[in-house]
């Protein structure tokens, strides 16, 4: 049933998770090597130390489709029986087709709908809120939600305000229904005045591809890293706060946070306007860097295996990024 309170659902769940990522390490230093940069800058303004790259020939969906499959290998599914494949990325294999058409088809999914969700780095979090709304209405039974980014070909290699803080992954989580009663809260927001802070100016239909763009490096992110960073502590606060409050809940509810990985200074700046302490909140920045739509849930993964999250627990993840974009949402882990 859906509507319960505007943001609420209820009878869906994540019921299967798979990641991926590329095996190359770049770490800080060897950045250092061909640019005007160096560790201890970057370890300090941001809390990256490495980042993983994917091959010359790896794309979105290479990284995705390898994400899904662990997924399906841990549900009680198979790719045939999906009903809908969404991709959330910022860096799709092409403009079109979706990465979704392509994910869905090495997989296998044959009687799947499938497409990609643009919501910048806030993807994953608008992507799980629309898997959940089709399971919770009982349109599909069996959603698959991917995160899957190759930003290091979406970057200007040659600009260290941007080019150090993104790395590459996927993963892939399977929505399910549910009648124990499982809770989602969403809220999903969006500040488009805010769209030229973040973005990748060339290649769409505002500024086709010339000469010009190539030259100019007009095809990789641009970014005003400091509206970034003021947007994004503001808004994750306010957007948790709401969620928490949709359901009734507080701060000491929640048992553990899983904010989307830019930066270890927004991180925390947004933790403890919240309220939080060291042991509820969760981060893998230091090694995977900003990997976008692939961060939360290259971070459910790793909490899950090391026991940070325990069937039981009560998650809280909040996106932000392009758009600019934010959400959160806010579960009870089943897994
Ligand atoms: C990008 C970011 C780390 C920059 O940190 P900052 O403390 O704001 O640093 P500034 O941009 O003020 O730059 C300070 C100086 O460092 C320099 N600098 C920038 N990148 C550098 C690098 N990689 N290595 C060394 N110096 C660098 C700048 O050129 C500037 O030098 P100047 O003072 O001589 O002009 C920070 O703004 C940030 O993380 N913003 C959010 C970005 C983000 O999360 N984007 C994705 C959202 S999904």
């Amino acid at each position: 049933m859906i509507g319960l309170k505007r943001g609420l659902v209820k009878g869906a769940r994540i019921s299967a998770l798979g990641v991926h990522v590329p095996e190359r390490v770049l770490t800080n230093d060897d950045i250092a090597q061909f640019l005007d940069t160096s560790d201890e800058w970057i370890t300090t303004r941001t809390g990256i130390r490495e980042r993983r790259i994917a091959r010359v020939d790896e794309a979105a969906s290479d990284l995705a489709v390898a994400a899904a499959e662990r997924c399906l290998a841990a549900s009680d599914i198979e790719a045939c029986d999906l009903d809908l494949v969404i991709v959330t990325t910022i860096s799709p294999d092409h403009l079109m087709p979706a990465t979704a058409s392509i994910v869905a088809d090495r997989l296998g999914a044959r009687r799947a709908g499938a497409f990609d969700v643009q919501a910048g780095c806030t993807g994953f979090v608008y992507g799980l809120a629309i898997a959940t709304a089709f399971v919770a209405a009982s349109i599909y039974e069996h959603v698959l939600v991917l995160g899957a980014e190759v930003l290091s070909k979406m970057v200007d290699w040659e600009d260290r305000g941007t080019c150090v803080l993104f790395g590459d992954g996927a993963g892939a989580v399977l929505v399910q229904p549910t009648d124990n009663g499982s809770i989602f809260s969403f809220d999903l927001g969006n500040d488009g005045s805010g769209a030229q802070y973040l973005s990748v100016p060339a290649g769409g239909s505002r500024l086709p591809a010339t000469y010009a763009t190539v030259r100019d490096h007009d095809h990789a992110m641009h970014m005003v890293g400091s509206e970034v960073f003021k947007f994004a502590t503001r808004t994750v606060t306010e957007s948790c706060e709401k969620v928490l409050d949709d359901a009734g809940l507080t701060v000491e509810d929640v048992d553990l946070f899983v904010p989307h990985q830019a930066n270890i200074r927004i991180i925390e700046s947004a933790a403890r306007r919240l309220g939080f302490t060291d042991g509820q909140v969760f981060s893998n920045l230091d090694r995977y860097g900003n990997t976008s739509c692939a961060s939360i849930p290259l971070c459910l993964h790793e909490a899950s295996e090391n026991g940070r999250l325990k069937k039981g627990d009560m998650l809280l993840m909040a996106g932000f990024g392009a758009g600019l974009t934010w959400g959160s949402c806010l579960t009870k882990w089943e897994l």
